[in-house]
């Protein structure tokens, strides 16, 4: 398996969200996002996972992680209910890690084991929207990013977001899976 954590965060403040929403709406970066998780298996909070339109993202398998009793997806088929970050020590196939903040920080602050072997880092560099409700940032992640992983793609641009893929020092990582999100992250959308 290789788990790959896929984020966009505000340049210098590592913000992620106020309150619930993304406060910025770059229609390259979803395009983005949407490339590399199509056909994937994604592991979000629940809070990221309520707000998704209608509570899904299509053609995507969603693990969602939650701690509420009962919890009910919305598409039984393709939507599953995950208690705790261990689940995913024997999971098959690809992971992508997706937020919210919480999540990546279970995950990035998980010792080796559950540490991400990928990260695609977008840094949007333009002006947050005011919104109402708590700021949410990843800057204990991006302090492990920083000190755990090696940068190995230039940053590529686009409407004022520079993406770049990060992998794990001193790790073996598969190359196919590599090859594939440089791919995805050299193009324009
Ligand atoms: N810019 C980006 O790339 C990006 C990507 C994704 C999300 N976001 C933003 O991130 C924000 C949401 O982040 P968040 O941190 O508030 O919420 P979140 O990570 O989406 O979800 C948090 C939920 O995870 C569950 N949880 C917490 N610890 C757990 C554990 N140990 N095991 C299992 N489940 C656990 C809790 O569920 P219970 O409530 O049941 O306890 C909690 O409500 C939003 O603003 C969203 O828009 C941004």
């Amino acid at each position: 398996m290789t788990k790959i954590a896929v984020w966009c965060r505000h340049d210098g403040d590592n913000l992620i969200g106020i309150g619930p929403k993304i406060p910025w709406h770059i229609a390259s970066d979803f395009k983005r996002f949407r490339k590399i998780t199509e056909g994937e298996n994604l592991v979000v909070g629940e809070k990221t996972y309520e707000s998704f339109p209608n509570r899904t993202l299509p053609n995507r398998n969603i693990y969602v992680l939650t701690l509420t009793k009962g919890y009910e997806v919305s598409d039984k088929t393709r939507h599953f209910v995950a208690g705790d970050i261990k689940d995913f020590a024997e999971f098959e196939g690809d992971l992508y890690i997706c937020g919210g903040a919480t999540i990546y920080k279970l995950f990035m602050s998980s010792g080796d084991s559950l540490l991400p072997d990928v990260i695609v880092d977008s840094r949007y560099c333009g002006k947050v929207d005011s919104l109402e409700g708590k700021r949410i940032d990843i800057t204990p992640c991006i302090e492990v990013m920083e000190k755990r992983y090696q940068k190995v793609s230039p940053d590529y641009e686009q409407e004022n977001v520079y993406t770049s893929l990060w992998v794990k020092r001193g790790d073996f990582v598969d190359q196919a899976v590599l090859k594939k999100l440089m791919n995805m992250i050299s193009v324009q959308y």
